[in-house]
């Protein structure tokens, strides 16, 4: 029976509910180790399948695409981020690329609060004391962060997850400013002030928070220029994509106190982040886990599930196609 399904390679181990769908619908090769495979063992673990279902960080660039079957008809990836796949080079193959919109926005933005608060309030330093037992006791000096409340939040990629940090910050009175490709109707700016020029809402920003995609023009966007312009004491909250910004100059910035601190939960190289990271001890920092409820990562595969059904069983056009930039 299964012999007459079409075949699917789930590179990455997913949640049980995902892939019991995924061994239901296909005849599903599975990855129970949850190996990281290099372009070759990609290659190598596509071969007769139709579909793939991928995932962040996965190594999809234009040799491997190159390289995978003739069978091959759709990357579904488990990710709002396509940037490890290299669209062109699936296009110019016929191999359909879809990704997982809207289901993760608000998981997303909840952790981007968390940063921002984690940064803001000391939150690594205090838990250290705590989990090292150097806890002495509430003193009137100790371990003062920064207010939140009422302050002013600059938002770099106004889309779904930019839209729900800004509902999120409006709980905490701040005042949103924001810079976008292009400015929203009134009914979603709520008050927004929109900055078509990123650089000059900088100075305008107590926090910032990043919430862009990964794309040639916004790799190492927040360089020590653009941090220069920021107000003194600011603090930078990432949870985009980590090439986003230059770590050296994001790094130099808290040691020199420039910036009070950073709230991350992406890096550049992740997981190999840059370890000057390590040595900053107000730096709230998080293992790439925006997306993490179990409700969330069940809703982004059963979307790249529904995208890999669409077409491979159904023979439709995927509800979520990806296209070249
Ligand atoms: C996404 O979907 O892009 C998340 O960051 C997980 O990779």
């Amino acid at each position: 029976m299964s012999d007459h399904k079409p075949r699917v390679l789930a590179t990455r181990l997913f949640p049980p509910a995902v892939e019991a769908r995924l061994q239901a619908n296909f005849d599903a090769v599975l990855n129970p180790r949850d190996v990281v495979y290099d372009a070759d063992q990609l290659v190598q673990a596509a071969d007769g399948c139709t579909g793939l279902m991928c995932a962040a960080g996965d190594a999809l660039n234009a040799a491997a695409i190159a390289r995978f079957p003739d069978t091959l008809r759709i990357i579904a990836t488990f990710s709002v981020g396509y940037e490890h796949i290299d669209v062109a080079a699936a296009a110019k193959r016929g191999i359909v690329v879809t990704n997982t919109p809207d289901v993760l926005t608000d998981a997303t933005a909840d952790i981007t609060l968390l940063c921002l608060l984690g940064a803001a309030r000391r939150a690594q330093e205090g838990i250290d004391m705590l989990r090292g037992r150097r806890w002495e006791g509430w003193a009137p000096t100790q371990l003062m962060g920064t207010h939140v409340t009422g302050k002013r939040l600059g938002i770099v990629g106004m889309g779904r997850i930019g839209q729900a940090v800004a509902d999120r910050a409006r709980a905490f009175r701040m005042t949103i400013h924001y810079s976008n490709r292009r400015r929203l109707p009134p009914d979603q700016e709520n008050g927004a002030i929109f900055h078509a020029d990123p650089e000059a809402m900088l100075g305008h920003c107590d926090f910032l928070s990043l919430n862009c995609p990964l794309t040639a023009d916004t790799r190492h966007w927040l360089n020590a220029a653009r941090i220069a312009r920021l107000p003194d004491g600011a603090i930078v909250v990432n949870t985009a994509r980590g090439p986003v910004v230059d770590d050296a100059a994001l790094i130099a910035a808290v040691r020199s106190g420039k910036l009070a601190s950073v709230g991350l939960d992406v890096f550049d190289g992740e997981p190999r982040l840059n370890p000057g990271y390590h040595d900053l001890p107000t730096a709230f920092l998080l293992p790439h886990m925006g997306s993490a409820t179990l409700e969330t990562r069940n809703a982004m595969g059963f979307r790249a599930l529904d995208n890999l059904e669409a077409l491979l069983l159904r023979g439709e056009t995927p509800p979520h196609v990806v296209t070249v930039a």
